[in-house]
């Protein structure tokens, strides 16, 4: 897989997702779909985008026992999706209970990539909520490492780690990346913010980019910029 750029189609409805992919004639966007939309819209919603031909990550974020996490990736992988997600959290027998379950009859399986720390959760809440006392770095580190020990394809990052990643975990484990604002944008709730074309000098696989395509005048526009800019082409 090559590096592109996934759309966060964060939207509550069936309706909002298919009015915002309908804008797209011309390119079939690798798209997120996160836990907001699947809740709301269940499995089909999964099967409707692939059969409009577009890649997908389903962003669920397991992190249960070994054997329910088997079960519930081996349901996740008939819907034909590109990459799915898991908390590192649940351990490295978890982490070989997802890639068995993903793997279907002929072989083939998605991608299973991992959560490290949540960017939500700082040195601070980390401490005191998990009684971890590492620096926060050196455990997001420690999970990425135990990801690829578990056979994981890569780890979601901020752009901002995706070279320590690489250096640790070798060039081939991916870096999905949010976190993604072009220069002068807003950069709402999202604390450290990176641009496309820096998240492509700092090595970022994929970036994940929501409300600056989703929320932007011209979400077709944005899209091509983020592309060109993370591709390095000229637009
Ligand atoms: O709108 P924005 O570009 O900030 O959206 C980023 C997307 O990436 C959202 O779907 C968000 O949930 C997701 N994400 C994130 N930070 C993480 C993991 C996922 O922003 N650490």
């Amino acid at each position: 897989m090559g590096k592109d750029v996934i759309i966060a189609c964060d939207f509550a409805s069936e309706a909002e997702v298919f009015r915002f992919l309908d804008l797209f004639t011309e390119e079939k966007p690798f798209v997120k779909i996160g836990m907001e939309l699947y809740y709301a819209a269940g499995p089909q919603i999964v099967r409707e985008i692939r059969a409009r031909g577009h890649k997908i990550f389903l962003d669920l974020k397991l992190h249960d026992i070994p054997n329910t996490v088997k079960k519930a990736m081996a349901v996740l992988s008939e819907l034909d999706v590109d990459l799915c997600d898991l908390h590192a959290a649940g351990t490295v027998p978890m982490m070989q209970a997802a890639l068995e379950g993903l793997r279907r009859p002929d072989g083939s399986r998605p991608m299973l990539i991992a959560v490290t720390q949540l960017t939500s959760t700082d040195q601070k809440t980390m401490e005191e909520d998990l009684l971890i006392e590492r620096p926060i770095d050196e455990v997001v580190m420690h999970y990425a490492a135990r990801a690829k020990a578990a056979g994981l394809d890569g780890v979601v990052c901020s752009p901002l780690e995706a070279g320590k990643v690489h250096a640790a975990c070798g060039a081939d484990f991916l870096t999905i990346t949010p976190g993604i604002r072009f220069a002068g944008g807003a950069a709402g709730d999202q604390k450290r913010v990176t641009t496309p074309a820096m998240a492509r000098e700092l090595g970022s696989d994929y970036i994940v980019v929501g409300r600056s395509i989703t929320a932007a005048a011209d979400p077709v526009a944005a899209y091509r910029r983020c592309l060109s800019e993370f591709l390095g082409k000229e637009a």
